[in-house]
């Protein structure tokens, strides 16, 4: 029987979530299940609270599959992620049973793009290192002709995979930095949707993965994670790239095939590389990248602005309760 009064509905938050949202939730009324802990729920954890519930929030590092599901039980309306990727997400299943699927759109586009914009700064321009240099007393004559060569950004060539709202937002800053911009995405974006995007669309090209990667000085990552997306960056992309160039991931790990990737660096197929994202998260201490001088290394930050996180944390929560006031038309759900 449909539950009338929300405080009879059952809400499970996965980990903690700022004010912002949790406000909006706690105005409701809702039974909130809360997992207070900065660390991830594993699998098991997570299955012994689903039971019954009406609504989950959960996040990236959620894996909310077909066991889930079945263990949540009839109750369950709507999942909704604290993230714009919602690959973690078995989303046949969740269309099998009707369950909605909520996620964050492109409130992150900006912030993720700006992301992206300062590690193409720290690999060209050597800030990372340049930072740890001084800190650790090895800056030793002042100015030197030959201190800390890096490559300049204005007047190189971005190479930016997958033209959406990040690659787009990406472009309008290149071209603010007189770059040149070529990308590859399914399907060449028309000039007029160009002209709506504000982009100066006489200076961007299209061009196929492997065009891409041979004229490219910056390459960008910024797709979807899907089937055909898996691994696209491979020893076979990296071999194409110029041995100056630098290859930028703050889309999903996964999208580089990392052994490849390693080994690329390691023999100075290509110059360098920043990431913001891993095959597997958190990268061990001891993983192969942690020792290269070549890379920038983030932990997956890309949307971490308090302004992005705030709004994250409230979309999230009010995709929740368009949902379960059956107000599907103002949620921001999958399609
Ligand atoms: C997302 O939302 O998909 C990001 O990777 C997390 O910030």
């Amino acid at each position: 029987m449909a539950k009338t009064n929300s405080s009879s509905l059952k809400v499970l938050i996965t980990r903690p979530i700022s004010d912002a949202g949790l406000s909006i939730l706690n105005k409701e009324r809702y039974q909130l299940i809360t997992n207070l802990s900065e660390r991830p729920l594993r699998h098991k954890e997570l299955s012994r609270k689903v039971k019954d519930v009406d609504a989950i929030l959960c996040f990236l590092n959620d894996n909310i599959d077909k066991e889930i599901m079945d263990i949540a039980g009839p109750n369950l309306k709507i999942i909704s992620t604290f993230s714009t990727g919602y690959e973690h997400i078995d989303m046949i299943e969740a269309r099998k049973r009707n369950i909605r699927v909520g996620y964050t759109g492109s409130i992150l586009t900006e912030t993720t793009a700006d992301l992206a914009f300062g590690l193409m700064l720290c690999i060209g321009r050597r800030i990372v290192e340049g930072d740890k240099l001084v800190r650790e007393g090895e800056w030793k004559y002042g100015w030197s002709p030959d201190l800390m060569i890096g490559t300049d950004i204005h007047g190189k060539t971005l190479g930016i995979i997958g033209m959406g709202k990040i690659g787009t937002a990406i472009a309008t800053r290149a071209q603010g930095f007189g770059m040149k911009i070529l990308y590859t995405n399914r399907k060449p974006v028309t000039k007029s949707k160009m002209k709506n995007r504000r982009l100066n669309f006489e200076n961007i090209k299209y061009r196929d993965l492997n065009d891409l990667a041979k004229e490219s000085d910056y390459v960008i990552i910024c797709c979807s994670l899907n089937r055909e997306s898996y691994h696209l960056i491979d020893n076979n992309f990296l071999s194409q790239m110029k041995k100056s160039a630098f290859l930028i991931n703050i889309a999903r790990g996964k999208i580089v095939n990392q052994k490849d990737l390693i080994s690329a660096l390691r023999s100075k197929v290509i110059a360098g590389a920043a990431l913001d994202v891993y095959e597997d998260e958190p990268i061990e201490k001891n993983n192969k990248l942690v020792g290269m001088e070549n890379v920038v290394l983030l932990p997956h930050i890309g949307s971490a602005s308090q302004d992005t996180r705030n709004k994250m944390s409230e979309l999230a929560a009010l995709n929740i309760i368009h949902v379960l006031r059956g107000q599907y038309e103002n949620a921001l759900l999958i399609e």
